[in-house]
């Protein structure tokens, strides 16, 4: 299982499954190369008709080349593994993602192509009987957001926890029953609740922490599974909207300091992340303005209304966006991840101006605000945040010391166009007169 952090993504199923498609836009969304092996034979060999006049063995043969020179390759790809390829995609240097078809379906999409083996519907659907496909596969996806979600071990619905230590929320330990082998009750992210986990850990390298709680929990729990015996498994069911939509997602584990938020972490991706959107319905609502921030942050990164769905639809696209970037960028070395960064320059000076007193999904709704202005894009904000009072020019000084001003320039993640993040150097005074206008005397 695991995730496609550091590996192909290796799309199987059925003819008419639609492989290519979905796997066209996973790689498209992720910036990873695409391989389609039936369209690479045909490339090189020609049509696979015709070589499968010569009969299937030699297809057989030159299939089996290119899809081990597809799954060698050093850049993780999506690899589209043509229909009686997929006993590859046992590899360890792919995930194995099904696209499930049913027959009917399978059978209508192909039978007016000149696939070889869909000329006669008896024979089709025998040989659709015979493939095994879920004894190879890892996960069943239905569509592009699905291989996403896959891609970084993402489960939206009810699910257990699977580990050996629960590390829980301490409000959530109130509202829930829950057992694992040993539970922790946490309530903060600091070094002194990572020391007391450490110490109270009964867990050999090969054990499994399950954090529950929201992103102060999995930032912790994944920064003590990343450190504990120089790293072992954990795995995360995000309770908190900020968790499911963000936090939970993309490997980042910290702890706060006195000197400030985040500053000692750790890139540790969990195997697994179960979202279930019910936890939700225990949440203050204060906490889910917080994270209808970072939906609508994603939203207009995204180019779609996402905060206009139903809930569950909502952050299963949400998270899906996350991920398309995380498996883009995992280790924000490429500069993708740079755009997650949207609101936030302006959201960080608000929310330190205060003292934190601004909570940061406030402070991120007015930062997007701010940049929805220097785009010059005209939308309501889905939100309608209300100038806060604090002092302006700490507010302001902040900024300029968190983006290192030059030469009176100062860098921003904003949009060309809904949809189309740029990172742009704005003039000073049009960035102070922005967040000027998020404050009030
Ligand atoms: N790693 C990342 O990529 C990333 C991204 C965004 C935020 N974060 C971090 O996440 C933290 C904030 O996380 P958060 O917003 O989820 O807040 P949180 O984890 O602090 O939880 C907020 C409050 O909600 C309570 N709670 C949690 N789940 C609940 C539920 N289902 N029902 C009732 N109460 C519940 C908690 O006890 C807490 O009081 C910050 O420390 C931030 O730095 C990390
Ligand atoms: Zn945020």
């Amino acid at each position: 299982m695991g995730t496609a952090v550091d590996r192909h993504i290796a799309l199987i199923g059925f003819m008419g499954a639609g492989k290519t498609t979905v796997g066209e836009e996973v790689a498209r969304r992720t910036g990873r190369p695409f391989v389609d092996t039936d369209a690479e034979i045909e490339a090189r060999h020609g049509p696979i008709t015709e070589l499968f006049d010569r009969g299937e063995a030699e297809f057989r043969r030159l299939e089996r080349e290119i899809v081990d020179e597809a799954l060698s390759a050093g850049v993780p790809s999506v690899i589209a593994l043509g229909g009686g390829a997929f006993e590859a995609a046992r590899s360890d240097r792919a995930l194995a993602v099904l696209i499930d078809v049913d027959v009917d379906t399978a059978w209508e999409r192909s039978r007016r192509t000149s696939r070889p083996l869909a000329h006669e519907e008896a024979a089709f659907r025998a040989l659709f009987a015979a493939r095994d496909y879920r004894s190879v596969a890892d996960v069943v996806a239905e569509d592009a957001d699905g291989v996403l979600l896959a891609g970084l071990g993402i489960r939206i619905g009810p699910g257990k926890a699977d580990g050996d230590v629960l590390l829980i929320d301490a409000r959530l330990r109130e509202l829930r029953t829950f057992g694992l082998d040993q539970t922790i009750t946490v309530q903060e992210k600091t070094l002194a609740e990572a020391w007391r986990v450490w110490s109270e850990l009964r867990l050999g390298r090969d054990g499994t922490i399950v954090a529950y709680g929201g992103g102060t929990t999995t930032d912790l729990a994944g920064f003590v599974a990343a450190t504990y015996m120089r790293g072992v498994r954990w795995n995360a069911l995000p309770t908190t909207l900020v968790g499911q939509v963000d936090a939970a997602i993309g490997g980042k584990t910290a702890i706060d300091l006195p000197q400030g938020k985040n500053l000692v972490g750790a890139f540790h991706y969990p195997d697994r992340v179960g979202i279930d959107p019910r936890e939700l319905e225990t949440l203050p609502d204060e906490e889910r303005r917080n994270g209808m921030a970072e939906v609508v942050k994603t939203g207009l990164l995204a180019g779609r209304p996402l905060w206009e769905l139903a809930e569950d639809e909502m952050i299963r696209a949400c998270a899906a966006f996350k991920a398309e970037v995380c498996l883009e960028d995992p280790y924000e070395r490429k500069g993708r991840r740079e755009i997650l960064n949207l609101g936030h320059t302006f959201g960080h000076a608000l929310e330190a101006a205060s003292n934190y007193e601004v909570p940061h999904g406030e402070a991120v709704a007015l930062g997007l605000k701010a940049a929805l202005k220097l785009s010059a894009i005209e939308i309501d904000h889905p939100l309608d945040p209300q100038p806060v009072r604090l002092d302006r020019e700490l507010a302001w000084a902040v900024l300029q010391r968190d983006k290192k001003v030059r030469r009176g320039r100062i860098r921003l993640v904003l949009l060309e166009a809904l949809g189309k993040p740029v990172v742009r150097e704005v003039e000073s005074d049009e960035a102070r007169a922005a967040l000027d206008e998020l404050i009030i005397d």
